[in-house]
């Protein structure tokens, strides 16, 4: 079936779009229904909460909510009267009025956070702040890292840089897709440490099997090691529960663009007070004190409209709450999974046990190819999701946003039965 057909079969095409009721000006989306654990797996809830908070297209299915989150209307109305500000004000806003107010912002990230002042820097994404990181920590020739080929290829470019122009040696980490308990984990990271290991990446949730890292327990073992531990929080901030020093780790970069619901365009670096001065700026400064986080911040002119809307988005998490966004992502999760892994030839990639995921998870059917298998679910059913492969396994990964419904689902798992049937 021509994805033309099967999105007319599923009622959708843009002819269906519903109408859009933008708040406008007032950049407050009406909603009075509250929030709480308690609508976890109400799916009539969750359908309102759609219609007051998002404005997603209509023309597909949307499992391809791991790239960046599509953000809640009022965040989108206060990015776009962001933008037309700073393009009215010009200069004058950047001079008078913009640092004084990015200071407040970083301060009300830090309280959300469970940071200290000062520990905190907005970045453009998690790939600058872990580069900023582990450039700055002044690797030499010889000195083992530690990470694995399931951590994000951008992070595993910048050490495989440092192996061919400084001469450190990686060492790779097999994480087992389906560890029974957390020391299986902790085991895994520990078998790679020798008397030369100076630092590891650990990816606080796995980009391509939604895996959850033990990461404060791993952290504990490797820092009585002597090493030096870097946490990949991209995809957990603001997806899984946690305050940043829970992860027992002196450095970390995430993400705002993805589950804390900014614009595109905003990371975080965190590094720990007493840790700051330890890093060398990869960005030129020589006016600041060594200890000032801001020292290692010095990227030029910022996205100014995106920044500017960070406290929008702030206020939809602390509206929401990050628990109850988690138990939301986590239930679809397993709405969906559970199923799936019933299915003849379907192989998960995400660890059976609920609490070692959330949203992201992953599977392969048996006999296809990951590409084959996502364009035939978006052409044939209307569902879009995205292709990978990992250590020899097929990857169609799978990430519901906030706004996916358990029929969202339900039309994945009719797709996935039909093509297993027949490969
Ligand atoms: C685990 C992980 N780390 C880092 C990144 C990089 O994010 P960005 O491209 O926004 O810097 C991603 C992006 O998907 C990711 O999944």
């Amino acid at each position: 079936m021509k994805r033309r057909t099967a999105l007319k079969k599923l009622g959708l095409g843009m002819a269906s779009m519903p109408f859009l009721s933008f708040s406008g000006k007032d950049q407050v989306v009406h909603w009075d229904r509250g929030y709480g654990l308690e609508y976890t797996s109400d799916e009539e809830y969750w359908k309102q909460f759609k219609k007051a908070y998002y404005a997603v297209s209509e023309d597909f299915i949307n499992l391809e909510n791991g790239y960046f989150g599509i953000h809640p209307k009022s965040v989108h109305d206060a990015y776009l009267s962001n933008i037309k500000k700073v393009n009215t004000l010009g200069s004058n806003y950047m001079r008078n009025d913009f640092f004084p107010e990015l200071a407040q912002i970083v301060q009300s990230l830090e309280t959300f956070s469970g940071v200290e002042e000062g520990e905190l820097l907005i970045t453009r994404n998690a790939t600058e702040a872990l580069n900023v990181i582990i450039q700055g920590l002044r690797l030499e020739k010889g000195d083992e890292v530690l990470l694995s080929r399931h951590d994000y290829g951008s992070m595993i470019e910048i050490f495989e840089m440092l192996e061919q122009e400084e001469g450190i040696v990686l060492k790779i980490v097999p994480v087992p897709f389906d560890p029974k308990d957390d020391q299986e984990v902790i085991d895994a990271y520990m078998s790679q440490v020798t008397p030369k290991t100076k630092c590891a990446l650990l990816t606080h949730m796995m980009h391509l099997t939604g895996q959850i890292l033990p990461v404060a327990k791993i952290a504990r073992a490797l820092k009585a090691e002597g090493v030096e531990v870097v946490a990949d929080a991209a995809h957990s901030y603001a997806h899984v529960d946690f305050n940043i020093p829970d992860l027992e780790v002196d450095f970390l970069g995430a993400n705002l663009h993805k589950w804390f619901s900014s614009p595109l365009g905003a990371g975080l670096l965190y590094v720990k007070k007493d840790r700051i001065s330890d890093l060398r700026a990869l960005y030129g400064d020589s006016r600041l004190p060594k200890d000032d986080i801001r020292r290692l911040g010095h990227y030029g002119t910022p996205a100014t409209p995106v920044v500017m809307t960070i406290p929008i988005a702030l206020q939809f998490n602390k509206d929401i709450t990050v628990p109850v966004k988690e138990a939301r992502l986590r239930h679809l999760n397993q709405y969906w999974t559970q199923q799936a892994r019933s299915i003849p030839k379907v192989i998960m990639n995400t660890p059976v046990d609920p609490n070692r995921s959330c949203a992201i998870a992953s599977f392969g059917i048996e006999g296809i190819k990951s590409g084959d298998l996502v364009k035939r679910l978006y052409d044939e059913y209307g569902v879009f999701t995205v292709a990978a492969s990992l250590e020899g396994r097929q990857v169609t990964r799978v990430t519901p946003g906030l706004y996916s419904l358990q029929t969202d689902f339900d039309r994945l798992l009719e797709g996935i039965q039909a093509i297993a049937k027949k490969a």
